[in-house]
């Protein structure tokens, strides 16, 4: 019995358009859908892309109401008074146009507008109970793929823990990916999200529960980023740079629902709750120290990690992870990420609760090829320290 594959069911928008230039489909898809009001969720950062949008919606007879105020890190003590300001009445479409923490808060909205629940019920996976609004993404980063992925992340200030909501609805209905949104992406931002796109592929794939119609976009994915993010980041300008890490990116959305990240998530979670490290950032330090740990449980599987990176030569599946793990290591240092702890000014006495609060992120630890326990948690952040 333990050839059978088990059961997966993938949830994709039904409309996804990828490539340069399919952002100018988003208004003609609205109204051939039939849609009236808009709330667009954006920032004021990205005014040159947003007005643009909101031009051709206008055009097409569609009201546009904005909500552009979303932090980077955006909280509970965010998210409720936002929906409580807003009437649900005024809008049938939610847009989301920004980095992954507009496009979750667009999701979250889309999701509670015009219905009675409340949102600290819905962490965890399968909680929430429908979605009132269309819901419509348009990534401006390659890298949190939430624009296809069930999740959307938000900081619970009470115990500065990021917290998941994880739902079929909140897959939008339309995505429009379009790489030239991230041609004024600055290097840092381009560096953080892309290597989180990747560790969203790797995750997938030296997964507990990996699967193989994930593994198609995990590798595939691993390929594309690992190959052209280094040229992304140094010419920001090079369309066919960023064509390849945006698509790398959507696949890593791909292996979002159905399969999921692990520790290296888990572990970050802390960092960007208590400390406000960007995720990005926090994964790509983690990153080495975590695979270290566990490639003792899955050696062949980090050893395809690694050629998909581009490690080439002779060795065991151990000597192959391993440089693969060197390659990560150095390609995150030639993108100017921060590569310890003490570097981003985290406390070494801090670690020990750190490790604590990583320990509570269950839904992405039971994913993790090797059993993470709270002294190890400690030792992987000392190791990154
Ligand atoms: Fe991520």
């Amino acid at each position: 019995m333990s050839n059978v594959l088990p059961p997966l069911t993938l949830l994709q928008p039904p409309t996804l358009a990828f490539g340069a230039g399919v952002r100018g489909q988003c208004a003609d898809y609205l109204s051939r859908v039939g849609t009236k009001s808009v709330l667009l969720v954006t920032t004021v950062s990205i005014s040159p892309l947003v007005d643009p949008l909101v031009e051709q919606l206008r055009a097409a007879g569609i009201t546009v109401e904005t909500v552009d105020d979303v932090p980077p890190e955006p909280a509970l003590s965010y998210f409720n008074p936002c929906l409580a300001r807003l009437d649900a009445a005024d809008f049938d479409t939610v847009i989301g146009l920004g980095g992954g923490s507009v496009l979750d808060v667009a999701k979250l909205l889309a999701a509670f507008a015009g219905r009675d629940q409340a949102i600290g019920a819905t962490f965890g996976i399968g909680l929430l109970g429908g979605r009132a609004k269309r819901l419509v993404c348009l990534p401006t980063t390659a890298g949190t793929g939430s624009e296809v992925s069930p999740n959307a992340i938000l900081l619970d200030d009470a115990d500065e823990l990021k917290k998941g909501v994880v739902s079929p609805w909140l897959v939008p209905d339309a995505a429009f990916v379009d790489p030239e949104l991230t041609l004024s992406l600055p290097p840092a931002i381009t560096a953080a999200t892309g290597i989180d796109a990747l560790v969203h592929c790797i995750e997938a794939y030296a997964n507990l529960h990996a699967h193989p119609v994930v593994d198609l976009y995990a590798l595939e994915g691993i390929r594309r980023i690992g190959g052209r993010m280094h040229r992304a980041v140094t010419r920001g300008d090079d369309l066919a740079a960023r064509s390849e890490v945006m698509l790398g990116a959507l696949y890593g959305g791909f292996c979002l629902g159905p399969v999921n990240t692990a520790a290296v998530h888990a572990l970050s979670y802390p960092l960007g709750g208590r400390f406000h490290i960007a995720h990005g950032v926090a994964n790509s330090l983690l990153l080495p120290h975590v695979l270290r740990f566990n490639a003792p449980a899955a050696p062949t599987r980090y050893a395809e990690v690694a050629r998909a990176l581009g490690v080439e030569g002779a060795g065991d599946d151990s000597e192959v992870a391993e440089r693969g793990v060197e390659l990560l290591a150095r390609l995150s240092r030639d993108c100017g990420i921060p590569q310890t702890l003490s570097e981003i000014g985290i406390p070494r006495d801090a670690i020990p609760s750190m490790a604590a609060s990583a320990m509570q992120v269950t839904r992405l630890l039971k994913n993790n090829p090797r059993e993470v326990t709270e002294e190890d948690a400690v030792a992987i952040y000392e190791a990154a320290y």
